[in-house]
């Protein structure tokens, strides 16, 4: 039997803390359903002390799935003790908590003089704290991890009493993360490696690593590490995390089942469920993955030039290392119209993975009904948009009613809207450069908002004249970048949509940031994660 590595999702936390993703907490329960029969090992789920939000998402995840589910929290009581609240009600579950160990997290995040007045005393008081809060992990499960945050520029020596000492705690699992992208595959490989001939009690924890994405490495990275002794690894699907993401899942699973004869390592993945949680990941957060990008991108496995598709027709192994069938990309495109029928669309969703209730089948149903009569085939990803779009959309505060734009191209174009805000109606119109000009100043106009655009983008969905149309639009507000999207056979009611939906968003963070559940314990550690 091959020894197993462990895949822990870090997707609904990290992953979601990519710049403009925001997923509600029924898209949040979905994607985890997801990642279950994709048979993750553990989800972390979120950080339930942040935000309301993330506390109910991670209780209503714990309590969906037969998967360990875990919660991050950082290295104070009252985190741990809200996160065990989250986590209470899973079949299995674990606590994950954090502190950052590099000189540069310890003298910037740690600057108050509560916490020593010298980098040694300072990291004295970071290694009590990191030991009494796994501790104090313990007193609600046996099963604690401890990560030393931005442990890849941690100085070797205290990296090794850190890691020594939560172990001493009852950390089970000690994960080291290389939080900045910084280090080298063969360095940090050699850092595992240090870790384990140094930690006197390191057999009695398994060596985690998370790995994130800013110079490229993180999966060389996370496989370096495995071959110096990690036996768990952290990573999100379509690697997307904080700034240029994490390890991809994907690619992990793929490089150590493709080169099994290398790595003599197996995991429990079913690799055929890769694509449908991609793609649903992808059109929940509005992520759209790269064409190029390995296992998943839309041209992973198509052959361009004359040489290589003479090759593939004579055996698809002359330039193909895996199937695109072996990670759960259909052979035939399915299509579907407006005579299939409720059977089967509900047999095409639940292939997929889209788990629904009888009430969500028929409002999908009517969704699907009212598409398929403006579009006559309606693909995979046409269902899977329509899903993030109308199903698991949640209440919203802003809610277009109607639009009328008129167009006359060398001069200006008018837009009038009328938009529901919670149960009365406004009305407004605007002239602008463009039809998509008019129609956000009329927003702007009706709503009283001026929000100025980061960024404004449209996609088609699928192929064809009559293709449905994304429009993504990002702003930056209260420091933040909040996304909004909209899809339509239109572009400007996408666009519309779209504005809205980010408004929406903008309105619901503020809501919640007046209902934080806690106050910080510390400004500047507030900001650690
Ligand atoms: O990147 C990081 O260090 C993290 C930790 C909280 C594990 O996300
Ligand atoms: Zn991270």
């Amino acid at each position: 039997m091959k020894e197993k590595i462990v895949i822990f999702d870090t997707t609904l936390r990290d992953g979601e803390q990519s710049p403009g993703a925001s997923l509600n907490v029924l898209e949040k329960v979905e994607i985890a359903r997801q990642l279950a029969k994709l048979k993750v090992d553990i989800i972390e789920a979120g950080f339930p002390v942040s935000s309301p939000t993330q506390f109910e998402a991670v209780q209503q995840i714990a309590e969906s799935v037969d998967v360990t589910v875990t919660g991050l929290a950082r290295a104070v009581e009252q985190d741990i003790q809200v996160a065990y609240e989250a986590l209470k009600g899973a079949r299995r579950f674990r606590i994950h908590t954090f502190i950052g160990t590099s000189d540069i997290h310890i003298k910037e995040k740690f600057r108050d003089n509560r916490y020593g007045r010298t980098l040694k005393d300072k990291r004295a008081t970071i290694l009590k704290m990191a030991q009494e809060a796994v501790a104090f992990a313990k007193t609600f499960t046996d099963d604690v991890e401890f990560s030393p945050e931005d442990a890849g520029r941690t100085d070797i020596g205290y990296l090794v009493e850190v890691v020594e000492a939560t172990i001493a705690a009852g950390a089970v699992t000690v994960n080291i993360p290389d939080t900045t992208g910084y280090t080298m595959p063969a360095e940090f490989g050699a850092k595992i490696a240090e870790l384990r001939k140094r930690v006197s009690n390191i057999d009695q924890a398994m060596i985690s690593v998370h790995c994130h994405n800013d110079l490229g490495l993180a999966v060389a990275n996370s496989l370096s590490a495995i071959q110096n002794g990690a036996r768990q690894v952290e990573c999100t699907i379509n690697g997307i995390g904080e700034r240029a993401g994490n390890a991809a899942l994907e690619e992990i699973v793929m490089a150590l089942k493709v080169r099994e004869d290398y790595w003599g390592f197996q995991t429990g993945i079913q690799v055929e469920e890769i694509f449908n949680t991609s793609r649903m990941v992808s059109a929940f957060t509005g992520l759209i993955v790269q064409p190029n990008k390995a296992v998943v991108g839309d041209n992973a496995f198509a052959h361009e030039a004359g040489i290589h598709q003479d090759g593939v027709l004579k055996s698809r192994q002359t330039y193909e290392i895996m199937s695109a069938e072996s990670v759960g990309v259909a052979k035939t495109r399915m299509i579907l119209g407006r005579h299939s029928g409720r059977h089967g669309l509900a047999a095409r969703l639940k292939e997929l993975g889209y788990n629904l209730s009888k009430e969500d089948l028929q409002h999908a149903y009517d969704k699907f009904v009212e598409l398929a009569d403006k579009k006559k085939e309606i693909l995979d990803d046409d269902l899977r948009i329509l899903m993030g779009d109308e199903i698991y959309a949640t209440d919203r505060h802003y809610e277009m009613q109607s639009l009328h734009v008129s167009v006359d191209t060398g001069t200006t174009s008018t837009a009038t809207i009328s938009i529901k805000v919670g149960d009365r109606a406004v009305q407004d119109s605007a002239v602008g450069d463009g039809p998509v000009d008019a129609t956000f100043k009329a927003i702007d106009r009706a709503l009283g908002t001026k929000a100025s655009i980061e960024s404004y983008q449209v996609r088609s969905v699928t192929a064809g004249r009559d293709a449905q149309g994304e429009v993504l639009v990002r702003i930056r507000r209260h420091g933040r970048l909040f996304m909004g999207r909209g899809v339509s056979t239109d572009i400007i009611e996408a666009s519309a949509k779209a504005y809205l939906q980010v408004l929406n968003d903008e309105w619901a963070y503020t809501q919640e940031a007046q209902n934080k559940l806690t106050t910080p314990v510390d400004e500047s550690f507030a900001q650690t994660v």
